[in-house]
């Protein structure tokens, strides 16, 4: 039985890259599907589109997902509808066989069943043709991969009824998608159309020798691709006008839609009902933001993005980590403090907002982010640097405590201390002391135990002599400090 109320079991037709990859989302879902492919490879091609899914799904939510559905081939279209909640069509993008699969199996399946096409372009009222009920067919158009990408263009038919469109947008709705509610229908309905102007000047550039596939994709997805994944064009383009927003977008680059900078040469005139029509329709897609606002959005969901493309070090991700890496190499060593004999003062952060929980309080977590952060400080300021690294030797951490004494909230300026308490060859054992900037309230420490590794080898060895000079250096200007009272706690030690 499946968590979703009235979406039991689902008839798919057709198992391909998009059949397979609505198999994968319902079945994620906890809903039966029933799947008819007439390719003897369709089972093995799904089995392996909803091991992606289960992979993916893994990653993308920490929330408990329901008892994965049941998978069944058959043999024929009709025993994939009989006794199902909903029906989803995606066999090859021809209408003659759309048109034929779907007459087989609307005269067998309950009247009241709603169907959706996967077609990319295909008009509902033509694939509707021939079909027992054609009111309940709708297209239900989804990108790839249909199991993450949440998007879905509902259109309708002459003869589609309207429950039938809202029945589907509910069907897709429960199983984590958005649909996109088409008012008119029209030839590749609204994202093929967008998707095709860019593919056609694409193909241009590369039929006249201007840009390779590579420039063009760069051009995408190192600058406005990044916008389009969560703002689209016009909100965007408002923002691109300045404080004046969408007016003076339009009063800017209107002109250049008479200039040669598309092969797309057949543009509407921008006249001014054209204007009033774009400015109204972006000042609700604003509701009410300023441009101000919206930029922190944009620029908010850009480092969503962008970090989020950094764990998988691809694209813009990996340009990000490029760059961090050479800031890291450019920053000067942390300034020693003037008398050397106290811990030194190796990092200082302002706490960010996303830190701060529920409460107002800074996380626990980023106590020891802050500790870690400013130990990765103190081992460059021994010479743990880019090039350390590339040789093949670094410091790993074994063992970390932290404690807490105070509070910190968004806006505070930490600043961080380090003291070396002992060292050996292989072993760096550090006490970090984090303290609000403000008036020097102590609000937590950490304590860490560093091991000397042959990053290569995978395994522990000596230091270089050189920094084990290093670290003795600090460590006796640092021996008339007391050792910490914290240091060498155990969890509930006595205070
Ligand atoms: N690939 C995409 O990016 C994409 C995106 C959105 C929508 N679509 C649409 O989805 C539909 C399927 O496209 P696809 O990319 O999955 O193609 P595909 O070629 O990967 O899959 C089509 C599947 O249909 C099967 N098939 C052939 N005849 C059939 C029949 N009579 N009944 C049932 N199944 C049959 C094939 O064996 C194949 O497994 C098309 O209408 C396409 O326009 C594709």
């Amino acid at each position: 039985m499946s968590p979703i109320p009235g979406l039991n079991t689902v008839g798919l037709l057709g198992g391909g890259v998009i059949g397979g990859g609505w198999a994968a989302r319902f079945l994620l879902n906890g809903v039966d599907v029933i799947l008819y492919d007439p390719d003897p490879e369709a089972p093995r091609k799904v089995e392996a589109v909803i091991a992606n899914a289960r992979r993916a799904y893994a990653k993308l939510t920490m929330a408990p997902l329901p008892v994965e559905g049941t998978l069944r081939f058959v043999a024929t279209p009709e025993e994939a509808v009989i006794g199902v909640d909903f029906v989803q069509e995606s066999a090859p993008e021809r209408l003659d066989l759309k048109q034929s699969i779907l007459q087989r199996a609307s005269a067998v399946a309950d009247p009241s069943v709603v169907f959706g096409s996967s077609t990319s372009g295909i008009l509902p009222t033509q694939i509707q043709i021939g079909m027992h009920h054609p009111e309940r067919l709708v297209v239900g158009h989804p990108f790839n991969p249909v199991y993450l990408l949440p998007l879905v263009e509902i259109c309708g038919g002459d003869a589609t009824s309207t429950a039938a469109k809202e029945r589907a947008a509910e069907v897709y709705t429960s199983i984590g998608m958005r649909p996109l509610m088409l008012t008119k229908e029209i030839d590749g309905f609204i994202a093929d159309r967008l998707l095709e102007a860019v593919w056609r000047e694409a193909l241009w550039l590369i039929n006249d020798g201007i840009a390779t596939a590579q420039q063009i994709d760069d051009a995408i997805r190192f600058g406005a691709g990044l916008r389009w994944s969560f703002m689209g064009t016009f909100l965007v383009y408002r923002i691109a006008g300045g404080e004046a927003g969408m007016q003076h977008f339009l009063a800017q680059f209107g002109p250049t839609l008479q200039w040669p900078w598309t092969k797309l040469m057949d543009v509407p005139d921008l006249n001014q009902e054209l204007i009033d029509t774009i400015v109204a329709q972006s000042d609700d897609q604003a509701n009410g933001s300023t441009i101000r606002e919206l930029e922190e959005l944009r620029d908010d969901c850009l480092v969503s993005v962008m970090q989020g493309l950094r764990t998988v070090g691809y694209g813009a991700g990996e340009v990000l980590a490029d760059f961090e890496r050479a800031l890291f190499d450019r920053a000067p060593a942390p300034a020693v403090a003037a008398d050397s004999a106290q811990p030194l003062k190796v990092h200082e952060i302002r706490i960010p907002t996303e830190w701060v929980d529920y409460n107002g309080h800074t996380n626990d977590s980023r106590y020891a982010q802050m500790s870690g952060d400013a130990a990765d400080a103190f081992l460059r300021y021994l010479g743990v640097d880019a090039d350390y690294l590339r040789g093949g030797h670094s410091y790993y951490t074994v063992e970390s405590h932290i404690t807490y004494a105070a509070q910190s909230h968004a806006g505070d300026v930490v600043y961080v201390t380090s003291q070396v308490i002992s060292y050996d060859e292989k072993r760096l054992h550090l006490f970090n002391r984090m303290h609000r900037a403000d008036d020097h309230t102590l609000i937590s420490t950490g304590e860490h135990m560093y091991l000397h590794v042959d990053t290569v080898a995978g395994k522990a060895m000596a230091a270089p002599p050189e920094m084990i000079e290093r670290i003795a250096a600090v460590a006796n200007a640092q021996t008339h400090l007391e050792r910490p009272t914290q240091a060498g706690r155990f969890v509930g030690a006595p205070r």
